[in-house]
């Protein structure tokens, strides 16, 4: 067997598929682990989505190849909904493009994007495909200042003027995962102006738009006027629908930057199921503003009951406005030794903050994503584990 690609050497294992593999080890011993350390959502979707599938599944003319940029109604529903949610125009024929999950088109991005020698400039805290994605196009990378001081906000400006030469793209993500930060559109707007002076593509990552707490709403980056000139934004139904495994999403905004992710596309997949892209549709149109907020509440509750228990667990955290994450301080010991015996002692696995670049060390993060049952049993084997190591 010849050894691997020199570009998968350059990649490190993906964290949550080493946890991942730690956490069947301990099932297999019989172990009952409560996973509150993947941001997948627990609840299903609205039934009539599942319908839906069902029945475009039944029609036997719906099995076949789907094209490369997927359904021209699924295209359509997306337009309509940003024109809806945000006033956002946008052509369903140009300036989106269906994607098999979110997660593909930020790595497929990059790869459409960056050559050996150009910089990706990635949040020095935020999810890791941004930076595995520029690491499989054997690109540099230069992690963009993002610290509690500043609110986890991005901060553009101590980049220096070569690093700016050389930078192809440019990462944001908010509301944000994982500290659960989120921007208004004056930032947005600097980043437009940032990428626009310095000839960088701005990738917005926005999968928790609908995510979002109180009166608390999610603005999207091409609100700014001029970003499509600079801009593509990743828009997931995976949490907004409670849809994470349907894996699909869409990229949208600048039609250059497009036609650019689909030439890498077409040459790597066939596009979705049919029956996919139809529920999407029916995701997009028909699924009340109520059903949402009722989602959203059973968050806040989950939200709330952690907040709660943070001081007995050792750990302390800002009130997030959206996403499925609490981001806590580890208050008197190293976060991912906490992470490591919290998962090995109490049997509750939770995230290391490191895993979501440099600036992440000393964190931890916890899901929402996990009935309220299991994250009260979950809580309380924390706080007992703690008070004993504590004692
Ligand atoms: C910030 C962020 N971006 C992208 C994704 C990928 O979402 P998907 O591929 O399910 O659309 C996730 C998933 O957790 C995420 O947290």
């Amino acid at each position: 067997m010849p050894s691997s690609s020199a570009r998968l050497q350059n990649l490190p294992p993906y964290v949550f598929a080493v946890i991942g593999q730690q956490l069947r080890d301990m099932k297999a011993q019989g172990i009952d682990v409560i996973r509150l350390d993947i941001g997948s959502p627990d609840l299903p979707p609205p039934d009539f989505v599942v319908d839906a599938l069902a029945e475009s599944a039944r029609n036997p003319s719906n099995h076949g190849y789907t094209g490369y940029t997927g359904l021209p109604a699924f295209r359509e529903a997306v337009a309509r909904y940003y024109k809806r949610r945000f006033n956002v125009d946008l052509n369903p024929d140009t300036e989106i493009l269906p994607l098999i999950g979110s997660k593909e088109g930020i790595v497929n991005l990059s790869l459409a994007i960056l050559d050996k020698g150009d910089i990706s400039l990635v949040p020095a805290i935020g999810y890791p495909s941004y930076e595995m994605g520029a690491r499989i196009a054997g690109a540099d990378i230069c992690h963009v200042e993002m610290s509690s001081q500043n609110g986890f906000l991005l901060n553009v400006d101590s980049l220096p003027k070569e690093v700016r030469e050389k930078a192809k793209l440019l990462w944001v993500s908010y509301p944000n995962n994982p500290t659960g930060t989120v921007a208004n559109l004056d930032f947005y707007a600097e980043m437009v102006a940032f990428c626009a002076e310095n000839d960088i593509l701005l990738a917005s990552d926005n999968p928790y738009m609908q995510i979002t707490f109180g009166d608390y709403k999610a603005p999207s980056i091409l609100e700014i006027a001029g970003a499509k000139d600079v801009a593509v934004e990743f828009m997931s139904l995976s949490k907004t629908y409670n849809m994470a495994g349907w894996r699909i999403g869409a990229a949208v905004g600048s039609a250059v930057a497009l036609k650019h992710l689909l030439a890498v596309k077409s040459n790597m997949d066939s596009g979705h199921f049919r029956a996919v892209y139809e529920a999407g549709v029916a995701a997009l149109d028909n699924t009340p503003e109520e059903w949402i907020k009722e989602r959203n509440q059973v968050y806040v509750t989950r939200r709330d009951k952690i907040m709660a228990a943070l001081p007995e667990m050792g750990l302390s955290a800002d009130l997030p406005l959206a996403t499925l994450y609490i981001w806590a301080k580890v208050q008197d010991m190293d976060a991912t030794e906490y992470a490591t015996r919290c998962r090995a002692e109490a049997h509750v696995s939770i995230a290391p903050g490191e895993a979501y670049g440099p600036s992440g060390d000393g964190y931890v993060r916890m899901s929402l994503g996990v009935a309220n049952d299991r994250l009260d049993e979950a809580l309380n084997r924390m706080k007992t584990w703690y008070k004993s190591i504590k004692s």
